[in-house]
């Protein structure tokens, strides 16, 4: 069976080779189906056309990108985290800290985030970070400004150490990939970075607790990213924030948009 769909710009084609591929009861039901797919993929298609008018150049080749192991390295600021994603992180505190109660941060880096958390007054705020090279340069410093304030900080990778954590209000994880095999695993297979995390957030949360991360999403969430939400968690909210991208961003962020997702379990 060949479906076809033609626009003065793009033509999709959609071959189903076997008989017993998507098979309902009755021809018409499938012939639905399959349109609605079709349509849908088309309108995915336009929208991309859209958003990718507004990408910034960038400065990273895709085809030469190679990740050294950053667990332990020393990084610059702009390293850590590029300044542009910094409005993004205030959206990504809001979200989670709307109880003000028990809150687990994943990756320190710069310490912006753990600022707007810190300036939401929330119960406690646990942080996970690897690199010990962060903890003196950021974090050390960054904790005299709340003396008062319950945190704590734990060294190592989230792999080896939340186990011995707890159950959280709410979640952030804002981590990268540490090296290639992280980047082709979780960047490459994956619908979002933060896929791999999916089923230990959900572990970690409170009922009604929430969860957010770095989405990879421009303007709306994919099919398959709102299903995989939905095998961790009983519901999901967005919102767009706008972005000013620097021409020369290093990330691998081109949108002039990104989603922020709060999971709630
Ligand atoms: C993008 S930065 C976080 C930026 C932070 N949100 C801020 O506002 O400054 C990512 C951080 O996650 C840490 N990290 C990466 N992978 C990790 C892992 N598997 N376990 C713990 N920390 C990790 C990195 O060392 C880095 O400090």
């Amino acid at each position: 069976m060949k479906r076809i769909r033609r626009s003065d710009k793009y033509q999709i084609e959609l071959t189903i080779k076997e008989d017993s591929f998507i098979n309902p009861p009755r021809a018409i039901q499938r012939s639905a189906v399959i349109n609605r797919a079709l349509k849908e993929f088309s309108a995915d298609v336009e929208a991309i056309d859209e958003q990718t008018k507004h990408f910034v150049t960038g400065e990273v080749d895709l085809e030469i990108r190679t990740i050294n192991d950053r667990t332990h390295t020393k990084l610059s600021d702009q390293e850590i985290m590029e300044d542009w994603q910094i409005p993004l992180m205030q959206r990504m505190a809001d979200v989670i800290c709307d109880t003000k109660g028990d809150i687990l941060e994943i990756g320190f880096g710069r310490g912006i985030s753990s600022d707007m958390i810190q300036d939401h007054h929330v119960k406690s705020h646990t942080i996970i970070e690897c690199n010990e090279q962060v903890i003196i340069d950021y974090f050390e410093d960054w904790k005299n400004k709340f003396t008062g304030s319950d945190i704590k900080i734990i060294q190592g990778l989230w792999q080896d150490t939340l186990a011995s954590t707890g159950l959280f209000d709410g979640i952030f994880f804002h981590t990268y990939p540490l090296n290639e095999e992280e980047y082709m695993k979780y960047v490459q297979e994956s619908i979002t970075f933060a896929e791999h995390f999916f089923p230990h957030a959900s572990k970690h949360l409170k009922k009604g607790g929430s969860f957010t991360y770095f989405s990879n999403e421009i303007d709306s969430l994919s099919r398959e990213h709102q299903r995989l939400l939905l095998q961790h968690f009983s519901s999901f909210s967005i919102q767009v924030v706008p972005l000013k991208m620097p021409e020369n961003v290093k990330d691998i962020w081109w949108a002039n948009s990104i989603v922020v997702v709060k999971a709630v379990k």
